[in-house]
């Protein structure tokens, strides 16, 4: 199914890995708010490491600095992070992307150690998917081997996701793999009934996903912003919650607990996959995250399910849930949010097609 080269196709053995991971996380006040795309990271770097991997470089983006060094978008405090996830490693920082500082930071680098280069977007070349920043980057580092982990990038044509793999042999990481080879089988294969579940604010971002759902899907249900808003279904297969939650000025901000339920009890009676992406009211306020919360829990705790949840805000919000309510359970959590949307709607990722073929 997965039809791309990844790390477990080549030898890793002696090689400088250059590895492009999306660290795109939330920071406040300097400190990271969510390590969830940073663990994510983890098992490839373990992998490139236990075979042999001479170095791991690693690149990544935050935020859209336009070109422009801004220092509350460094990844200094991802590097922090990191080192704090693998107390064994030596993980080291270089506020630079290329040049004589990263040949030094690369060089002084042991042996199975990490080294994070400061964020890509810093520079102009990487969202003009520019062949002379990626080449540089690759000669500072001295890389010769490019992996591709940072699944939530791949739908943007960027010299880290594109432009980067003309100039080394390039694979897939294993967060890559995983994840499109979930969310291709949800989309293509899935054990029916396969109920989709979908919420969010932007219909404009959801209908080619629900398009693409009609064709596969058994039921789908919709709540959230769009259906506050009055989503006006054109299809028998799709159910919108007509009840919600009130804040005092009369806007529709959470979907009411009764329909929550509904849609839980539905999901966890018939459904053998369910796909949720879009959080069904305004989560970031307790008083309106009650019926994301019951539908989570439901999907979590019922065995046999096959579930895909993605879409940032979602992933987010079921990831926290799970940190305080071990027993819940999902198949794939993806860290992709534009790049999980595009997949699943039929779209191709640019990082995905220019990696090496099997
Ligand atoms: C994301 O968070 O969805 C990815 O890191 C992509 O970020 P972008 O939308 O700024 O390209």
């Amino acid at each position: 199914m997965f039809s791309k080269q990844t790390i477990r196709d080549i030898k890793i053995k002696g090689h400088t890995v250059l590895l492009r991971t999306d660290y795109n996380v939330p920071l406040k006040d300097g400190k990271v708010t969510s390590d969830l795309r940073i663990r994510a990271s983890l098992p490839t770097i373990q992998y490139l490491l236990d075979q042999g991997a001479k170095k791991v470089i690693v690149i990544s983006h935050l935020g859209r600095p336009e070109g422009i060094k801004n220092k509350s978008l460094s990844l200094q405090p991802v590097a922090d992070v990191l080192a704090q996830l693998l107390p064994e490693r030596r993980v080291d920082f270089v506020d630079d992307v290329s040049g004589p500082d990263v040949e030094e930071a690369v060089m002084n680098l042991p042996r199975g150690g990490i080294l994070l280069l400061e964020n890509l977007r810093f520079y102009r070349g990487e969202e003009a998917n520019s062949s002379d920043f990626a080449r540089e980057v690759v000669e500072s580092t001295h890389a010769d081997i490019f992996v591709q982990d940072g699944f939530a990038v791949i739908h943007r044509a960027h010299a880290s996701t594109v432009a980067i793999t003309s100039e080394i042999p390039s694979v897939a990481g294993l967060l890559v793999e995983k994840e499109v080879s979930e969310l291709t089988k949800v989309i293509e294969s899935p054990a029916h009934p396969f109920y989709a579940l979908i919420g969010g604010s932007k219909v404009e971002d959801k209908q080619p996903l629900i398009d693409k759902l009609l064709k596969v899907a058994d039921e789908i249900w919709v709540g959230g912003k769009i259906a506050a808003d009055g989503y006006a279904p054109n299809n028998p297969k799709i159910h919108v919650a007509t009840e919600f939650k009130t804040d005092t000025t009369g806007a529709k901000l959470d979907i009411s607990d009764q329909a929550a339920q509904t849609f839980a009890d539905s999901i966890t009676q018939h459904a053998k996959t369910i796909l949720w992406n879009g959080v069904l009211g305004k989560v970031e306020d307790a008083e309106f995250a009650t019926a994301s919360t019951i539908v989570a829990r439901a999907i979590g705790q019922k065995k046999g399910l096959t579930s895909v949840i993605c879409g940032g805000d979602t992933a987010g919000f079921a990831e926290n849930l799970q940190a305080t309510e071990t027993d819940l359970n999902y198949t794939l959590i993806s860290t992709g949010g534009g790049a999980s949307l595009e997949l699943l709607s039929g779209l191709t990722l640019p990082g995905l097609e220019a990696l090496d073929d099997k």
